[in-house]
């Protein structure tokens, strides 16, 4: 079982947004949609892991018919730095020709992720157009110049998780979103 923990909401230092609040921005976001893509053939999809809670709130927000596809990709590999590399976990793309497509994540922090799959899904499934929506942005400086079209907060530049977002794979589940406490994060010096 690991370390002896308690509930898991203990191990957050601060809850920067919580349920209401996530529910309240989703809400005013699928609105959003709804409005911008009346009438045309749209596709979510969704950046595994880390947007699997997001997508599930988002589209039941968004009243409009529409498919759903996912993509599965890696930037971090465990710590809370990113890697700087993105991997795909798999050759297959989205079925997407002719459509519009948004891509949704979790955060936007380097621009890294987002990006790599907006280039791939432009470059090689001959879309009608590609947007992008994330709950998150991190304020600081891109190291791949993209912002989001559809942003729900901003924050600054601390590591969070909650809400789809994980440290080590875990957290995920949470249904806020929150920075751990120092004690929870292992050193990576
Ligand atoms: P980017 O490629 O640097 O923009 O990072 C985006 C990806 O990194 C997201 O899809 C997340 O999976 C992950 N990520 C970035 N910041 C955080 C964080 O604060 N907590 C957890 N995951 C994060
Ligand atoms: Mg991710």
């Amino acid at each position: 079982m690991g370390r002896v923990s308690g509930n898991m909401d203990d191990r957050l230092e601060r809850i920067l947004f919580d349920q209401a609040r996530i529910r309240e921005c989703i809400a005013a976001m699928g609105e959003r949609i709804t409005a911008d893509y009346a009438g045309s053939e749209l596709t979510i999809v969704a950046v595994l892991q880390g947007g699997v809670l997001f997508l599930a709130d988002l589209v039941r927000e968004i009243r409009l018919p529409l498919r759903l596809d996912s993509i599965s990709v890696a930037s971090y590999h465990g710590g809370t730095v990113s890697s700087g590399t993105v991997t795909f976990h798999q050759s297959r793309l989205p079925d997407v020709a002719g459509r519009d497509v948004l891509v949704l994540d979790d955060i936007l922090d380097s621009g890294r992720t987002l990006s790599a799959i907006m280039g791939r899904i432009r470059d090689e499934c001959a879309p009608k157009s590609v947007r992008s929506a994330v709950l998150l942005s991190k304020q600081v400086e891109r190291a791949v110049p993209v912002e989001a079209d559809y942003s729900g907060f901003a924050i600054g530049d601390e590591f969070v998780v909650g809400y789809g977002l994980d440290y080590c794979g875990e957290y995920r589940n949470l249904p806020v979103i929150g920075v751990l406490k120092e004690e929870w994060i292992q050193s990576e010096s």
